[in-house]
C-alpha cells in the first residue's frame, strides 16, 4: 500500500513540540486577560499584518461572531458569498442581521462585486467577502461600493493567512478581518482565530472586543472586576498563542511551499476549471472542477488521496434555504474538489496527485 496522503496536514516541527511542553509544565495554560503568550501573539501578528490592533480569540467563528458584534446589524442586511463555512453566515444570524447571499466569480469563487452591487439596499451594513482558498477578493471594488454609503467591509480571512492584495497583506484592509487557526489552516494551533482591525476608532473597539471575548470582564481590581456587558468565553488559550508564535515566524517560508504545489497544479494538471495561479494566494487548499465528481474523489482515494469539498453552498443547507437562484455558486458546488497543498508534501506526492488526477478526469 503507498503512503497516504492527506488533505490537511499541520507541518510543526521540534520548536512546536518544545514550546507545548514548555507551557504544558508551566501550569499556565489560559487566561481571560489575554496577557502572557497571547497578549505576544497579538503583538506580533499586528506587526506582521501592519494593522491598527489585533484581538487573539479562540476561534475563526468566535472571530467573525465578534466583529460583527461591533456594528449594530439587528434587522439590517449583511451581504456575503454562500460558497463559505457556515460560521460565516451564523455570525449575521447571531448578531440579528440577515445574511443576503450573492453570487461569486466563476475565475476565483471569491465573491462577485458586480453581484454585490445588485444587491445593496437601504438595509446593508456590511459587506462580508470571503477570501477564498487564500485567493484575495477584489477589496478596491468592494470599498469603493461601501464609500459613501456607511456600509462595513468586514472581511472573512479564515485561509488567508500570509496572504496579500495589492501588496498589502491581508489583514490591513477592512474594518475587521476575521482569522482562523484551526489545525487546518496556514497558521495551525489546537483552537485559535484572530480579528484585526483597521478603524479610527481602533483603541474603543479593542477595549470593547477584549471584553467580549471574556464574558464582559471590565476594570479588574485584585480580585474584584465589574461587568457593562455581555460578553463570551472565547479567549485564545496559552498552549495555541505560544504554538501561533513559532508557527508565524514560519509562516511566509510554509506559504512558499504552499504556493509552489498549487503553481504545479496550475501547470500540470490538465483542465481548464481550476484555481488560478497568483503569486500572492496563500492556498489554504487548490481547487479543480470536474464533471465526474464522485468517481474521481473515489479513485484518489483508493490510491491513497484525500481531497474535500469546499463548500456545500450555505444557502442550500435547510437553515438558509431561499428561492433565488445563484448560479456560478451551484454549478461550483455541484463540481469542485479540494486538493492539498499544505507544507508535508513532497515533490514526489505532487507528481503522484497530477498524474492521478490526469489519468482518471
Ligand atoms: C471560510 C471560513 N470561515 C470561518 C471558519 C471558522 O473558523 P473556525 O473553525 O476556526 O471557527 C472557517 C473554518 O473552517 C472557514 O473555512
Amino acid at each position: 500500500m503507498r503512503e497516504k496522503i492527506k488533505l490537511f496536514d499541520p507541518a510543526i516541527g521540534n520548536s512546536e513540540e518544545r514550546e507545548a511542553i514548555r507551557t504544558l509544565r508551566s501550569g499556565y495554560w489560559a487566561s481571560g486577560v489575554g496577557s502572557g503568550k497571547v497578549l505576544q501573539f497579538e503583538n506580533k501578528f499586528r506587526e506582521y499584518l501592519g494593522s491598527d490592533q489585533c484581538i487573539a480569540v479562540n476561534s475563526g467563528t468566535a472571530a467573525l461572531n465578534l466583529s460583527l458584534s461591533l456594528l449594530n446589524i439587528k434587522n439590517k442586511e449583511v451581504i456575503l458569498p454562500s460558497l463559505s463555512f457556515v460560521s460565516t453566515a451564523h455570525a449575521v444570524t447571531l448578531n440579528g442581521g440577515t445574511p443576503v447571499f450573492v453570487d461569486v466569480d466563476a475565475k476565483t469563487c471569491c465573491i462577485d462585486p458586480k453581484q454585490i452591487r445588485k444587491r445593496i439596499s437601504k438595509k446593508t451594513a456590511a459587506i462580508l467577502p470571503v477570501h477564498f482558498a487564500g485567493m484575495a477578493c477584489n477589496i478596491d471594488k468592494i470599498l469603493e461600493i461601501c464609500k459613501g454609503r456607511n456600509i462595513q467591509l468586514v472581511e472573512d480571512a479564515a485561509h488567508a493567512s500570509g496572504a496579500k492584495y495589492n501588496h498589502k497583506k491581508i489583514g490591513s484592509h477592512g474594518m475587521a478581518v476575521c482569522f482562523s487557526f484551526h489545525p487546518v489552516k496556514n497558521i495551525a494551533m489546537l483552537t485559535g482565530g484572530l480579528i484585526s482591525i483597521n478603524h479610527q476608532k481602533h483603541k474603543k473597539f479593542k477595549k470593547i472586543l477584549n471584553e467580549r471575548r471574556w464574558c464582559g470582564i471590565t476594570n479588574r481590581q485584585n480580585f474584584t472586576y465589574d461587568v457593562k456587558q455581555v460578553g463570551w468565553n472565547y479567549y485564545m488559550n496559552e498552549l495555541s498563542a505560544g504554538l501561533g508564535l513559532i508557527q508565524l515566524k514560519k509562516l511566509d517560508r510554509l506559504n512558499r511551499i504552499r504556493n509552489n504545489v498549487a503553481k504545479r497544479y496550475h501547470n500540470e494538471i490538465e483542465l481548464e476549471e481550476k484555481m488560478p495561479y497568483e503569486k500572492d494566494c496563500s492556498y489554504h487548499f487548490y481547487w479543480i472542477m470536474v464533471k465526474n465528481r464522485d468517481k474521481i474523489m473515489q479513485k484518489l482515494k483508493q490510491n491513497g488521496i484525500e481531497t474535500g469539498i469546499h463548500y456545500k453552498p450555505i444557502h442550500k443547507m435547510s437553515m438558509y434555504k431561499m428561492k433565488r437562484k445563484l448560479p456560478i455558486t451551484e454549478y461550483v458546488g455541484k463540481k469542485i474538489i479540494s486538493l492539498p497543498t499544505h507544507p508535508n508534501l513532497t515533490d514526489k506526492h505532487v507528481t503522484r496527485i497530477i498524474s492521478l488526477i490526469n489519468k482518471f478526469l
